[in-house]
């Protein structure tokens, strides 16, 4: 267990599977439903209940991540518009038509972990948003194919940072990808941006199973907490996108686990 990084056997990959298909069921279910007039908490509830029907339990709620003292109140972290990351579900909202909305979700069943996030544009975005969408999704899918037994965890970051640059979008800094299998947040971590790789390389290997989660801002690199102690938030107001796959390092290569 070098440096604290596990590596799981296949049948171990095959349980994380299980609950990554749960995420990624639920978060199609959820995206079906968001629609102008929603409200964040509403989303919550969706999320609560297809989880439940599939016998996993939501692997955010009630969880204290490692950046937190407190534990999360909630299933799902729902981030709109300026909001990067974290964003608690709120019942005082309304998501209204051309905002970004992201669901970052989690599952676990049978003692295995799965996590995902996906944004979701409502009706019709401006041109800014399009393109930072596709900048992230892309920066998804390019960090997904360097995520190979031999490559570097800097390969990753480099996909990443070099795919905003290309775009003309940022990575925001401090938050990023993990680890993930028999806990939610294992080593190592998986920056966005190039500054927060600093001395922290690592060889990927096989069996090593990792959440990849670009999240870009029109506008800045910087953010700031808002008022509720979790929403994570663009310092400049522009607003952000957030794609998120599991991803194990297999024999065969990457192998997307939130999927369906
Ligand atoms: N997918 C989120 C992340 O990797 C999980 C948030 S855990 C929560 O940062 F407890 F903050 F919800
Ligand atoms: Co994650």
């Amino acid at each position: 267990m070098k440096k604290g990084i596990e590596l799981y056997s296949r049948k171990e990959i095959e349980k994380i599977r299980r609950a990554c298909q749960v995420v990624a069921e639920v978060l199609q279910a959820v995206a079906e439903n968001i629609k102008p007039g929603i409200t964040p908490w509403d989303i919550e509830m969706i999320a609560r209940e297809e989880t439940k029907k599939r016998g996993a339990k939501p692997a955010f709620l009630n969880y204290k991540p490692p950046f937190s003292n407190v534990r999360y109140p909630a299933a799902t972290c729902i981030s709109i518009n300026e909001e990067v990351v974290h964003g608690l579900p709120k019942k005082d909202r309304v998501i209204e038509e051309g905002d970004l909305v992201s669901v970052d979700f989690g599952a676990i069943i049978d003692g295995y972990a799965g996590d995902s996030a996906i944004t979701v544009a409502v009706g019709e975005i401006d041109a800014d948003k399009k393109r930072l969408m596709e900048a992230t999704k892309t920066a998804l899918n390019r960090a997904v194919e360097m995520a190979r037994a031999g490559n570097w965890l800097s390969d990753i970051v480099e996909a990443i940072h070099s795919t905003a640059e290309e775009y003309g979008v940022y990575p925001v800094l401090k938050y990023g990808g993990h680890g993930i299998g028999k806990k939610v947040h294992e080593e190592p971590f998986v920056p966005n941006n190039r500054k927060d790789l600093g001395k922290k390389n690592v060889k990927l290997r096989q069996g090593m199973v990792i959440a990849i989660e670009p999240m870009f801002s029109l506008g800045t690199e910087e953010t700031v907490y808002d008022g509720d102690g979790w929403t994570v938030k663009t310092k400049d107001g522009s607003p952000a996108a957030h794609f998120e796959h599991t991803v194990a390092i297999t024999k065969e290569g990457p192998l997307v686990l939130t999927e369906i």
